[in-house]
Parts: C-alpha cells; structure tokens; sequence
C-alpha cells in the first residue's frame, strides 16, 4: 500500500521535528516545509539517524504564495498538512506586532488558499492554552471562554484558529483541527533532536538546562507570591514526544474521516499542574544537580495557574500523556548536554 504522505511545515523545529519522527515511525511519509529561521538543517539528518528515513526537506518560506503552490502542486497526492512554521517569542512579539502578524497570519492564509487549489483536504494547527488566559475555571477545558490576547503572538493564534474555522466551514473540502498546546518540554529519548532556543531562553527548561550547564549564571524564578500553594506560577508541563503522538492521532483521524465535524478543537496537556519551584525540584532530583536560582519579581503577562483537562483528547483520539515530569527533565538535561558537546 502506498504511505500516506502529509506536509509538516516547520519540520525542523521542536515540536515539528520530534512530530516528523513520530509520523515516520507509524508508517507516513513526511515532506517538511521550514525556511530553517529558527531551525537547522542538520536535524533531517537527526531525524534519519533515529528513523533509518530521510524526510524531504523543502527550504523555503510560507510567506511565498507563487512557491508555495507550485511545490504543493509538484508534490503529487497529499493526504494532510501539520502546521507549525510561525515566530513563537511572545516578548519579541510585542516589540515587533506587524513582523508576527505578517508571517504567522500571512503563511497560513497562503497555506490555505494553496490547499484549496492542490485539493488537500486535512490540516491540524498549531494552537497555545494562551487563547484562554486566565481562565476563572481549573482545570480548562475547550469551551473555556477564549480571552483577549496579552500579547500579539497570542493574538496570531486566536486569529489563526478562526480563520481555520472560517475556511473549514466554507469550503466542503477542507477539515481542521486546532491543537491547543499546554507547555511541552523534554525531548527526543535519543537525545538526537530537542529545543534549541537562540540566544537567552525565554521559556523556563531551557532556562533550566542552561544554567545548569554553565551558559547561564542564575535562574530567575519570576513571582513567590502568587495565590499558589508555594507562591510560583502553575503550569502544565508534558513531554513532547507525547506532544507529537497526539499529531499523529489528529491527522489519522482526520484521513480516515473519523471527526466528528470540519473543525475541532483539542487540549493536549497532562491535566495536572506543576509550579515553578516544583519544576526546579524535579529536575535537581533527577540530575542530582543543584541549580543556582534566585526568587525575583513577576514577569509581566504572567499567567497565574493554568492546567488542561485533556478528557476531551483522552476521549476522541484515545490519547493521553504517559511520560512524568522526571522523565521531561531527564531528557531536556541529557539533550542540553548532547547539543553542546556536538556545538563545540
Ligand atoms: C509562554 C507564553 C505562551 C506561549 C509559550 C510558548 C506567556 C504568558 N505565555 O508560556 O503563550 O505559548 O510561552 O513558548 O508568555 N519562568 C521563570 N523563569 C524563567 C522562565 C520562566 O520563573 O526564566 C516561569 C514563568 O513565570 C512561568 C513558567 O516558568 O510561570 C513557564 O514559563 P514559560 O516557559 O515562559 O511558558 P509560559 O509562560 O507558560
């Protein structure tokens, strides 16, 4: 039987690339789209290293509509897209809203448009538990109220889901689902593919790892005194190749006409929260290392305490998280460690 060929835009990023090994371990074929902004090319190699396949590699940028068609059009028969490929630091964001609004909104207008002319019938988008902001009630589940952003790249997904939903409902051909991410962190068992964050991380394992290898002098914890049991932020936090199994379910169901209607939308999270500090905890217990951290002020646009509940997900696509909060930390840390002594 021929494979099932889907596009992974943003293929060599982390998320992308550690979903691109999944799909290629359940039989697809995978074709990635990255114009390699915040990504390498070298990670297709890391894919093959642990898969034995070589993706395809297309370098080139979404925000180019003429491109973008010819190369879906070049490509024959496609069974579904997964959409990752958009700028992703929310402080850089507010500094730079039309930069954001440009490339995340334009690539998947572009994207959009070319599936309708190539006939691709399934997407699944990449979407953030940001779309809820605070939400009154815990744990969140999707038909939370969706908030007004707190910060433009916030505001590109909420905007992309609706355009996808527009789409999905105008055009009989096309089917969606939006993926509504929590915090995923560790990486790849193999320690081949993981997060490469440029320059100072803004997200906190990255932090984490980082200083715990020497690159950074301290952890700053933003905010003890929040209304939480220990005073820092809640989150939740869930491994990524759990993350990227959740991708394959989304799009088998999509090619096998199992949703439930064109557009859908799903929390992928573990359900439980983790504060900052516990954060920390686990990943001392399981390095053994102690971190150098210092309690400081809260980080504008904090989200006090957010979790998922996942049940809808667990339900529908018979999915559910199975790594622990140990085994994220474990991999984050033995990632850190591979991809400096590859850098040097
Ligand atoms: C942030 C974004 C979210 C986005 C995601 C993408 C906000 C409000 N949310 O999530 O929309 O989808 O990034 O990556 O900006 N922390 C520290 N010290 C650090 C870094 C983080 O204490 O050096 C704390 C934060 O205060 C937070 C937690 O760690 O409580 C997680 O932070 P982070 O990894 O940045 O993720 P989010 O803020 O949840």
């Amino acid at each position: 039987m021929m494979k099932k060929k889907i596009i992974v835009t943003g293929g060599t990023g982390y998320i992308g690339s550690h979903t691109t090994v999944e799909l290629i371990e359940d039989g697809f074929e995978v074709v990635i789209i990255d114009n390699l902004y915040n990504s390498e090319a070298e990670v297709a190699d890391r894919i093959f290293q642990i898969t034995g396949i070589r993706p395809l590699l297309a370098v080139f940028d979404l925000c180019d509509r003429e491109k973008l068609q010819s190369f879906l059009q070049s490509q024959g028969n496609i069974d579904g897209i997964i959409h990752f490929a958009a700028y992703k630091a929310v402080g850089e964001s507010v500094n730079k809203p039309l930069e954001y609004y440009r490339n995340n909104l334009l690539s998947l207008i572009n994207l959009l448009e070319a599936m309708k002319t190539c006939g691709i019938p399934n997407l699944v988008f990449s979407s953030s538990c940001t779309v809820y902001g605070q939400p009154a009630k815990l744990p969140v589940a999707e038909d939370a109220p969706v908030q007004p952003a707190m910060s433009p790249y916030g505001n590109t997904k909420q905007i992309g889901e609706e355009i996808i939903r527009d789409t999905a409902a105008a055009t009989e051909k096309i089917k969606a689902i939006a993926l509504r991410y929590f915090n995923p962190i560790g990486a790849h068992p193999s320690a081949l593919i993981g997060e490469l964050p440029r320059g100072v991380p803004e997200n906190l394992v990255p932090y984490i790892t980082q200083t715990a290898y020497g690159l950074r002098k301290e952890l700053k914890v933003f905010g003890n005194d929040y209304n939480t049991p220990d005073g820092s932020c809640i989150r939740d936090y869930l491994h990524v190749v759990d993350l990227a199994k959740a991708h394959v379910t989304a799009v088998k169901r999509l090619v096998e006409n199992k949703n439930k209607s064109d557009y859908e939308v799903f929390n992928l999270g573990t359900g439980m929260g983790v504060s900052v500090l516990e954060a920390i905890k686990s990943f001392e217990r399981v390095t053994g290392i102690n971190l150098n951290y210092q309690i400081t002020g809260r980080r504008a646009g904090d989200i006090e305490k957010i979790w998922a509940d996942p049940s809808l997900a667990n339900r529908e696509l018979g999915w559910r998280t199975v790594s622990t909060l140990d085994e994220s930390m474990k991999t984050a840390w033995e990632w850190e460690k591979y991809i400096r002594k590859d850098k040097k």
